[in-house]
């Protein structure tokens, strides 16, 4: 009998599944991606999303206070013994006027969900709780990955908690030096390829499967189980009240492949009665799910995927010589890995795809910075993202609305001093130089 939990490709066509006990990061038959699966009438769920309240008052177990684990029946993939977690997930959701001003939004109405406040500073570490539990069920000693930075730091702290080997492959010269310093830092042996995160991708593929070593990028499928938990927790914060939308940075689309998987099991379960919109947001310089989605209307289709539309964007985008290029780096990737899931996630939540330039990003992330707790650029796409869906009168003032900040705010300090001493933007908070001269300073001061 087949397992109550298990895995299956996401293609209609070959719709193979295989036991959660197997370490595939792809379709052993068709090479599509993988989902985790589960029959839930053989599962033990809530009644409710309030039931998940009691786990407040037991803190001190581990899987309770862990913001993933503390929802484990709606990722019933592992047995506890084997579920890991180093405290993931006590993030906040914060209602922010300032920042709802600054996109023209009613006060109340716009809230940002600060993943940065994760062990490693960003939302990675959701995902790597899902991903190393897997890895501790099956018995593995060495992952890999290929990283825009926050991935690299991730895995490299929970390889450590864990203690298996990690080998982290990164672009020459395109991460964030906070990033880069923690993968150090945490002792990942940290291979820089002449090249950008696509040939990383690329070739860490290649080196997870010729030397059996276990991949934990997103498009390993339990990684994104953990990264549904960030939904639960929007939810928590809401007091299980759904949002109108929530908008995320989109770079190798995990995250909001995640978020539309939860929301259809969430609504499968009859534990949510609607299913908020979901927007991702593209750097302008790294553009590929909006120049597909919106400009070329490639779509799910229930599964049938246009796959030659994909196929012919990337062969131009090689003939070209394409290299994507932002300030923001943890989403500068031309070949997301989760684009086909992504667009399911866009089916299941009604959603819609924009992009925003480098200098809107930055405002954003300023703004951010200045009305709360902070982010790295590629957080900042969302709340820019926000501003550009009022423009265009796609949001409502009135609406919920949820952006998701991916990463912490001290990630990436080159880019926020610069934008800051060089005046680049509209928040823009330039350091005085004076004499070691106390009239100089309170003439300074304007006190
Ligand atoms: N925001 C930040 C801060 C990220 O680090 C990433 C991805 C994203 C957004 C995009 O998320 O891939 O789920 O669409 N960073 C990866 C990395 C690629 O290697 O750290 P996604």
């Amino acid at each position: 009998m087949k397992e109550a939990s298990f895995q299956q490709c996401m293609n209609p066509q070959c719709a193979a599944t295989f036991s959660v006990q197997e370490r595939y990061f792809a379709c052993p038959k068709c090479q599509d991606l993988l989902d985790v699966r589960y029959d839930w009438d053989r599962l033990a769920t809530p009644n409710s999303l309030s039931q998940f309240e009691k786990r407040w008052a037991t803190r001190d177990n581990p899987l309770d206070f862990s913001g993933v684990w503390r929802f484990r029946e709606l990722l019933p993939f592992c047995p506890h013994e084997h579920c890991v977690t180093i405290g993931e997930g006590q993030t906040i959701l914060q209602a922010n006027d300032g920042v709802a001003g600054y996109v023209n939004c009613n006060p109340g109405r716009v809230f940002l969900q600060y993943e940065g406040l994760n062990p490693s500073g960003s939302f990675k570490d959701n995902g790597m709780a899902g991903a190393f539990s897997h890895a501790r069920m099956t018995g593995v000693k060495h992952v890999a990955c290929a990283s825009t930075g926050n991935t690299s730091a991730s895995v490299a702290m929970y390889a450590h908690a864990c203690g298996m080997k990690c080998s982290v492959f990164i672009g020459s010269g395109r991460i964030a030096y906070g990033k880069l310093s923690q993968a150090l830092d945490y002792g990942a042996q940290t291979i820089q390829i002449l090249g950008d995160f696509d040939d990383c991708m690329r070739r860490v593929k290649e080196v997870c499967r010729d030397k059996k070593l276990y991949l934990v990028n997103s498009l390993n499928p339990f990684r994104l189980e953990g990264q549904k938990a960030i939904m639960f927790r929007i939810l928590e914060a809401l007091r299980w009240q759904t949002p109108d939308w929530i908008i995320v940075p989109g770079g190798n689309l995990g995250n909001s492949s995640a978020f539309g998987k939860a929301f259809g099991e969430l609504k499968q379960l009859g534990l949510i009665d609607r299913i908020p919109r979901l927007a991702v947001i593209n750097a302008a310089g790294a553009n590929t799910l909006f120049d597909l989605y919106e400009n070329q209307g490639l779509r799910f289709n229930g599964g049938q995927v246009a796959e030659k539309v994909i196929d012919d964007y990337y062969a131009k985008l090689n003939e070209t010589g394409y290299r994507p290029n932002t300030l923001a780096t943890a989403i500068e990737i031309s070949r997301p890995v989760n684009l086909k899931k992504c667009l399911r996630a866009l089916e299941i939540c009604n959603g819609l795809v924009r992009e925003v330039s480098d200098e809107d990003i930055l405002d954003a992330k300023a703004a951010v910075g200045r009305f709360g707790l902070g982010c790295e650029p590629a957080s900042g796409a969302s709340v820019a993202g926000l501003k550009l869906l009022r423009q265009q009168g796609i949001i409502d003032p009135d609406e919920k609305v949820v952006c998701i900040l991916t990463g912490h705010q001290l990630k990436d300090p080159n880019i926020t001093v610069n934008y800051h001493c060089e005046n680049q933007g509209q928040f823009s908070n330039r350091p005085q130089e004076v004499k070691d001269d106390i009239a100089e300073i309170i003439a300074a001061m304007k006190l």
